[in-house]
C-alpha cells in the first residue's frame, strides 16, 4: 500500500508517529508537512523526540489567515498528489492542514482516511468545527476514537467506512510515558510534584478576544498554586497585543517537548487547558482537567467527572482549582492502546494488491 500522510500542526506529529510506525512495517509512507507549524519547537521537535521519519515534502505555508493558508496548502497537495498518486491519503484530527488534505485528495479521486473522525462540539465559531465536518463527509474510512463520535456521525447519516478504533493519541502516550517519566523538566522549573498546575491557552475564541484573555489569565494570576504555562505563539502574541501581564505565580516558558509536557501533566495538582488533546492526557493520566471553554468535543470526559468546563469565568477558574478532586474511576473511553494497528490493518486489508 502507498499512503500519503498529510500533517501540519503540532497535535498532527504526535497523532502520525504511532501510525507511521505501524505503516513502516509493510506500507510506503510519504510524508507532506504544510509548514502550518514551522516553530522548532513546535514542530522538528517533535520529529527528532518521536523518531518520526523527516516528511519527504514541506509545502512552507506558514501562518496566514484561513482562506490564504488552505487554499495555499491545497494547491501544493494537488500537485504531490498527481506525481505520487497513492492509494490512500490519511489526514488526522481537525486543523487547516486536514482540511486541506480533505479537499485536494477526493477531487482526485483518491480514497481519504480520517483519523479522529465523528468528534462535534456542535459550535460552528470553532474553526476546527468546520473543518471536521467538511473532512468526515469527504472521507472514505472515517476512523473514530469513541463511541460517541460513532453516534455523532450517525446523526449525519453518516454510516459506510465508520470504525472505531480507539485514539492514537493514547498509543503515542503508552509508548512514551515511561521515558516521559526520566525527563528531568521539574527539577530544571524548580517544581514539586502535584503542587502546581499546568496551563496551557491557544483556542481562537480565547486569545483573540481580549476579555476573555484577561479573565482567563486573572484567574490564573489569583490561585493559590504555582502555574506552569508554556505559551502557544498564538496566546504569546495576543497577551502582547493585548498589553496583559501573567501574575508573579504564573511561569511562563516557551512551548516544552512531548516527553517533558507528558512529565509536567503526569505531576501536576491540575490542568486548566482548551487543549483538545491535553483534556484526553488529563484523564488518562487520572489528573483533573478544568476546561476554559463552554462546551468539548470530549464529553465522555467531563460525563466520568474528570473534567469540568468553567468558560472564562475568572471565578470559577479560582474556585475550581482550589477546589475539584474527583476520585471516581475512569472507563476505557479511548481503547486499549492499538488503535493505529487497527487503522493500519484495515487500510492494508482494503488495498491488498
Ligand atoms: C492550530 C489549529 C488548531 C490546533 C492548534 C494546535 C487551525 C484552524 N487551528 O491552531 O485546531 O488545535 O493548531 O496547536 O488549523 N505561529 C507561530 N509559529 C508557528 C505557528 C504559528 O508563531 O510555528 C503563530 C502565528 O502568529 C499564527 C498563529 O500562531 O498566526 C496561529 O497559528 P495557526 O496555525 O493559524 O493556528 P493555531 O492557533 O496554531
Ligand atoms: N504539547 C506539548 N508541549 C506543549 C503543549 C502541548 O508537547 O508545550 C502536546 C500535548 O501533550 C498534546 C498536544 O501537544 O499531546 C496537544 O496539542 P495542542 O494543545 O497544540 O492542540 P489540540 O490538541 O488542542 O488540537
Amino acid at each position: 500500500m502507498k499512503v500519503v500522510s498529510v500533517v501540519g500542526a503540532r497535535p498532527q506529529f504526535i497523532k502520525c508517529a504511532p501510525i507511521s510506525r505501524e505503516l513502516r512495517k509493510n506500507s510506503e509512507e510519504i510524508v507532506i508537512h504544510t509548514g502550518q507549524h514551522y516553530d522548532i519547537n513546535l514542530s522538528q521537535s517533535f520529529f527528532d523526540e518521536l523518531q518520526i521519519p523527516n516528511p519527504d515534502y514541506n509545502l512552507g505555508v506558514g501562518s496566514g489567515a484561513h482562506g490564504y493558508q488552505t487554499g495555499a496548502m491545497i494547491k501544493f497537495i494537488e500537485d504531490i498528489l498527481l506525481i505520487v498518486n497513492p492509494d490512500v491519503v490519511i489526514v488526522c484530527g481537525d486543523t487547516n492542514s486536514t482540511l486541506s488534505g480533505a479537499l485536494a485528495a477526493p477531487k482526485l479521486r483518491i480514497p481519504l482516511a480520517h483519523i479522529e473522525a465523528g468528534l462535534r462540539s456542535y459550535n460552528k465559531d470553532m474553526p476546527e468545527e468546520i473543518n471536521r465536518v467538511l473532512t468526515d463527509h469527504c472521507s472514505d474510512f472515517l476512523f473514530c476514537p469513541t463511541e460517541t463520535a460513532v453516534s455523532n456521525l450517525k446523526k449525519e447519516n453518516i454510516y459506510q467506512g465508520v470504525y472505531l478504533v480507539g485514539d492514537v493519541m493514547y498509543d503515542a502516550l503508552l509508548h512514551n510515558i515511561d521515558l516521559a517519566q526520566k525527563s528531568n523538566i521539574l527539577e530544571q522549573m524548580h517544581l514539586e510534584p502535584r503542587t502546581y498546575v499546568l496551563a496551557t491557552l491557544h483556542r481562537a475564541s480565547n486569545t483573540d478576544n481580549s476579555d476573555s484573555l484577561k479573565r482567563i489569565i486573572t484567574g490564573l494570576s489569583q490561585v493559590d498554586n504555582k502555574v506552569v504555562f508554556p505559551v502557544h505563539p498564538r496566546t504569546r502574541k495576543a497577551l502582547e497585543m493585548f498589553g496583559i501581564s501573567p501574575g508573579e505565580n504564573i511561569l511562563v516558558t516557551e512551548p516544552v517537548g512531548y516527553l517533558d509536557f507528558l512529565k509536567l501533566e503526569s505531576q501536576a495538582a491540575a490542568i486548566v487547558t482548551d487543549s483538545g488533546g491535553i483534556q484526553k492526557e488529563a484523564y488518562l493520566l487520572c489528573i483533573p482537567c478544568i476546561t476554559v471553554r463552554e462546551e468539548t468535543e470530549w464529553v465522555e470526559t467531563v460525563e466520568d467527572g474528570w473534567n469540568v468546563l468553567v468558560g472564562t469565568d475568572t471565578d470559577l477558574i479560582i474556585r475550581t482549582v482550589l477546589e475539584f478532586r474527583p476520585d471516581r474511576g475512569r472507563r476505557q473511553l479511548f481503547g486499549n492502546g492499538t488503535a493505529s494497528r487497527k487503522i493500519v490493518q484495515i487500510l492494508e486489508e482494503y488495498f491488498k494488491k
